[in-house]
């Protein structure tokens, strides 16, 4: 099929670049004018596994193009992905300034009617507007369908290629035809439900993963009060089937760009109807107060920061991305800084973000990170640190303590190296 997607960002390019793979003829289109230069010579602007080997085969094969032509896309393809950034506004409101332009080009493209389908993460009720928007502006029937993604940063492709579920919000069902047709390579179960259905999945499905998160925390702190190790609580409860081992990870908590902004926006959704969200509050202050906690927890096990060599192991949000959006990790040197402490981070693919926003040294390697330091902080669990010599490590800093904001070392293997070790749901140093 000939397909559209307007947004180069995240979703859009992985979808594009996944979608030309399977044979389809791709045509990706942003206002950045430099961004789809350097995408049809074949530099994705963001790293993620697989992106590149891919986006070069399709530009070989030729089934992707890059412009800046939206109204021109619109007239040549058969379905147009609208996969823009829907940002929080300060009151956490979705953004939807990018998708409104899109929809306004679209509709005045001259395009005969066809189908839009949403990808973007969109407050419920969204797509009934933006067809309302196509219709009148383009005096043609155009149908908007809602394909909420569900792609992990880090492993975009291959939850692409292999996701549990493909959910589309057709209202009438028929509209979902295209989008059956376009993802039939695809093994996994095809839900077609009604526009506002899909749309309310999406946030549904992001808010309760932060929920599990958040849920497990709140238990992690009695658990540190009681002598408790919440990673065992974790291992125990995940066994069973109904509750699932995935996202039960205490520690620092949730970032990035999903978690945090689908949370704010669906609140605001609850509040604009009237309801309280009290259980998307509480999830989302339990997860600022991850941070705070972590600060408090290294702050005692240090005496104050004052002068204090720490080296921060991990900025990204999670591992296997420069990611630094909504990381823990910011606003820990940012505080670590005002209270006189000296930062030294490691991050095998943010180090250079940091570097510029923060006035801290980087190092390349975790062990040359805690030359001399009085703490190690461990803010993104990336495999590098996990296999660190920790005698070497013991050896080479001034105060051999880790404070694990993940809980992903084995306390005993470390204070068997002569480490204190502090984390957050776990008993005492
Ligand atoms: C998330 C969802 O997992 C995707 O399904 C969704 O498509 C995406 O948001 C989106 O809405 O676009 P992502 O933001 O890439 O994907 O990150 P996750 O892998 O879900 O991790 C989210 C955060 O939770 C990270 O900060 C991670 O460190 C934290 N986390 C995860 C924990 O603190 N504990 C856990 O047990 C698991």
């Amino acid at each position: 099929m000939r397909i559209g997607i307007a947004g180069a960002g995240y979703v859009g390019l992985s979808t594009g670049v996944a979608f030309a793979s399977m044979g389809h003829d791709v045509t990706v289109v942003d206002i950045d004018r430099a961004k789809i230069d350097r995408l049809a010579a074949g530099h994705a602007p963001f790293y993620e596994p697989e992106l590149d080997e891919l986006l070069s085969r399709a530009l070989q094969k030729r089934t992707i193009r890059f412009t800046d032509r939206l109204a021109q896309t619109a007239r040549e393809v058969d379905l147009v992905f609208i996969a823009v950034g829907t940002p929080a506004k300060e009151d956490g409101e979705a953004d939807l300034s990018a998708l409104w332009a899109v929809a306004g080009a679209l509709g005045r493209s001259g395009a005969a009617p066809k189908t839009a389908v949403i990808k973007s993460t969109v407050p419920v009720g969204t797509g009934d507007l933006v067809e309302e928007r196509l219709r009148s502006l383009s005096r043609a029937p155009w149908r908007v369908v809602s394909n909420p993604e569900f792609l992990r940063e880090g492993s975009a492709l291959r939850d692409f290629f292999h996701p549990d579920r493909i959910i589309v919000g057709a209202s009438p069902p028929e509209a979902a035809a295209g989008l059956r047709q376009l993802y039939s390579g695809i093994d996994a179960p095809f839900l077609v439900m009604p526009r506002r259905a899909a749309e309310m999945v999406k946030y549904a499905s992001n808010a309760f993963l932060a929920a599990k998160i958040s849920f497990i925390n709140q238990i992690g702190d009695l658990c540190e009060r009681t002598g408790v190790d919440v990673t065992q609580v974790s291992l125990a409860m995940g066994l069973d089937a109904r509750i699932g081992e995935a996202f039960l990870r205490a520690g620092l908590g949730w970032g990035g760009s999903c978690f945090p902004k689908d949370t704010a926006a669906l609140i605001r959704q609850f509040e604009q109807q009237g309801i309280e969200p009290s259980i998307l509050r509480a999830v989302s202050d339990v997860n600022r107060s991850r941070r705070r906690r972590f600060l408090e927890l290294a702050r005692s096990c240090l005496g104050g920061f004052r002068s204090a060599r720490i080296a921060l192991w991990g900025a990204s949000f999670k591992p296997g991305t420069d990611d630094l959006r909504e990381a823990p990790s910011l606003e820990i040197i940012e505080r670590l800084l005002q209270e006189g402490a000296e930062v030294r981070v490691c991050d095998p693919a943010a180090g250079e973000k940091i570097a510029a926003a923060f006035d801290v040294e980087t190092a390349a390697d975790p062990l040359a990170a805690a030359d001399g330091a009085d703490a190690v902080l461990l803010a993104t669990e990336w495999d590098l640190f996990l296999q660190v010599d920790l005698a070497e490590l013991k050896a080479r800093m001034r105060r051999p303590l880790l404070i694990d904001g993940r809980n992903a070392f084995d306390p005993g293997r470390v204070r068997r190296h002569g480490i204190a070790y502090a984390a957050l749901g776990r008993p005492g140093p």
